[in-house]
């Protein structure tokens, strides 16, 4: 009889989030800086304003996968009365970690198997480009049900799956002229980033009990944002 794969622990988990980053941890925490700007840019930042408007008190807000802390950092920036925590679990993040805001913090957990408690009291989570690398998203949309106030809000914005002519024609227009390791880079790339499609996103959610507010295409359809509340059930 087969049994079940036992669950990655911290250490492996680690391994693998280098491995899927490209290799080089530190190279992979600058791009994330790096990159910051173009992926929160002016589009992103009215989407982000649209959707919170509505919550000005005091508030929980997470951020899963918070990487270097940048977005973290600018919302605790933002709205000094909220409660900003960044959740992730790469070595390199963490050591490329921006400098927080009193209101901000960050806390060390795998999103596969989250151990925080957050009773019902979180008003809003972002999950930006973190669940394709994850292995168990059910886990944590489950656990995210448990989090969320009545009112909260789960913000997901990822890739999404997409022909290989768009996907490499994006970044990679001439792939004859690329060396070996970066072919070898691009094409696992492509096969971790063509994880889920829109839809399988939107199912997910339904099935874990969210009801999908909105969702919206970006990035020439290379990935999508998608708002969602918890359903009553809870
Ligand atoms: C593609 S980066 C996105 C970073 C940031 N959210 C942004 O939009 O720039 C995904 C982040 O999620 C983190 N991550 C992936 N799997 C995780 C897990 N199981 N637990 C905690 N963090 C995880 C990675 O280490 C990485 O920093």
């Amino acid at each position: 009889m087969s049994s079940a794969p036992a669950t990655p622990d911290l250490h492996t988990l680690q391994q693998y989030l280098q491995q899927h980053h490209g290799g080089d941890g530190n190279l992979a925490a600058q791009r994330t800086l790096d990159n910051y700007s173009r992926h929160h840019n002016q589009d992103f930042w009215a989407f982000w304003q649209h959707q919170t408007a509505a919550f000005e008190q005091p508030l929980q807000m997470l951020d899963l996968g918070c990487g270097a802390g940048q977005f973290l950092r600018d919302v605790a920036l933002q709205h000094p009365d909220w409660h900003c925590t960044g959740v992730e679990c790469a070595p390199y993040m963490l050591e490329h970690m921006v400098e927080l805001p009193a209101n901000a913090r960050v806390v060390i957990d795998d999103l596969n198997q989250p151990h925080q408690a957050f009773d019902h009291n979180v008003s809003l989570i972002m999950a930006n480009m973190l669940v394709h690398e994850l292995h168990q998203p059910v886990a944590l949309f489950r656990t995210i049900k448990s989090w969320l106030a009545d009112d909260g809000l789960l913000i997901l914005i990822d890739m999404v799956r997409q022909p290989l002519q768009s996907y490499m024609q994006h970044s990679h227009p001439d792939l004859t002229m690329l060396p070996r390791p970066e072919l070898e880079y691009a094409f696992s790339q492509y096969a971790e980033h063509n994880r889920y499609s829109a839809d399988d996103l939107q199912w997910l959610l339904s099935q874990c009990g969210f009801e999908v507010l909105q969702r919206e295409d970006i990035r020439s359809g290379r990935a999508v944002r998608l708002v969602a509340r918890a359903g009553k059930a809870g």
